[in-house]
C-alpha cells in the first residue's frame, strides 16, 4: 500500500528516498501542484508518484512534511474533514519560515495542536529530530540501526508504525503518548533533536 507524503522538500524527500529503497510506493504532493515533481520522481525512481494533496491524503498513512506556519493550508488543502482512524505522521517542528520565532503552544506539544488540526486521525510523532541529510542515510551502519523516537497517544498506530520504522531498516524507540513522549522529542526544548543514536543490534 503507498505512503503519501504532504511536502516535498528536504524532510519529505529523506523519507521518500528510505521508503522507496524499501520497496514502498510514495504519493507525493507540495503546494504547486504534482507537474513541478516530475524532476524529483525521476530523480528518486519509479516508485515515487507525483500527486496532489488530496490523493497524498487518501493513503492509509499520510506523512506531513511541511513548514509549521504552512501546515493549516497543507491540511485544508486535503479536503479530508474527518481522517477516520487512519494514521497521520508529523514531522513537523512549531518553528520555520518566514522568521523562525518559536509558535505559542499554550503550554501543549505541538503535535497535540496538529492532531487538533486533523480529526479523527491517529497521530503519531515520528522522524522530525534528525537533519534531512542523517534522515536520508542508510539507517544501517556497521556499528547497528540508527533510532528513530515515536510518540502517540493510539497505542496501535504506534505498534503500527514501530513496525515500519524497523522495515525501513530503523530501531524505532516508542516514547509513548503525545503530551509525554512528543515534548522529550520537541524541537526546540527537547533532548532529543539532532541526537543521531545508533543501536548496536
Ligand atoms: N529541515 C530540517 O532540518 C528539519 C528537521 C526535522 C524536522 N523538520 C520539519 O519538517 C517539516 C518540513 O521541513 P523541510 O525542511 O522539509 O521544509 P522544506 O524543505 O522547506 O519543504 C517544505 C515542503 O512543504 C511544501 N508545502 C508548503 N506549503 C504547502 C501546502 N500548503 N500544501 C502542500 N505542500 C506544502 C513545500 O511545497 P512548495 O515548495 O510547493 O510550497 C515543500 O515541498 C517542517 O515542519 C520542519 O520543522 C525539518
Amino acid at each position: 500500500m503507498p505512503i503519501g507524503i504532504i511536502g516535498a522538500g528536504a524532510i519529505g524527500q529523506a523519507l521518500a528516498l528510505r521508503l522507496l529503497a524499501a520497496g514502498r510506493q510514495v504519493l507525493i504532493s507540495n503546494s504547486r501542484g504534482p507537474d513541478t515533481l516530475h524532476e524529483l520522481a525521476h530523480a528518486l525512481g519509479a516508485g515515487l508518484k507525483p500527486a496532489s494533496v488530496p490523493e497524498s491524503a487518501a493513503e492509509d498513512i499520510v506523512i506531513l512534511a511541511v513548514p509549521w506556519r504552512r501546515l493549516p493550508a497543507a491540511v485544508a488543502a486535503t479536503g479530508v474533514a474527518d481522517w477516520g482512524g487512519r494514521i497521520v505522521i508529523d514531522t513537523t517542528n512549531p518553528l520555520g519560515p518566514p522568521d523562525f520565532k518559536v509558535a505559542d503552544l499554550g503550554g501543549r506539544t505541538s503535535s497535540e495542536v496538529v492532531a487538533d488540526l486533523v480529526p479523527g486521525a491517529r497521530l503519531v510523532k515520528a522522524f522530525n529530530t534528525l537533519t534531512p541529510a542523517v534522515l536520508g542515510a542508510d539507517p544501517r551502519t556497521p556499528a547497528g540501526r540508527r533510532v528513530i523516537f515515536l510518540s502517540g497517544d493510539d497505542a496501535g498506530a504506534n505498534t503500527r508504525i514501530t513496525r515500519l520504522i524497523q522495515h525501513l531498516g530503523w530501531a524505532a524507540i516508542d516514547l509513548g503518548p503525545l503530551a509525554a513522549g512528543g515534548r522529550l522529542q520537541q524541537f526546540p526544548g527537547g533532548p532529543l533533536p539532532t541526537l543521531n543514536l545508533i543501536l548496536q543490534t
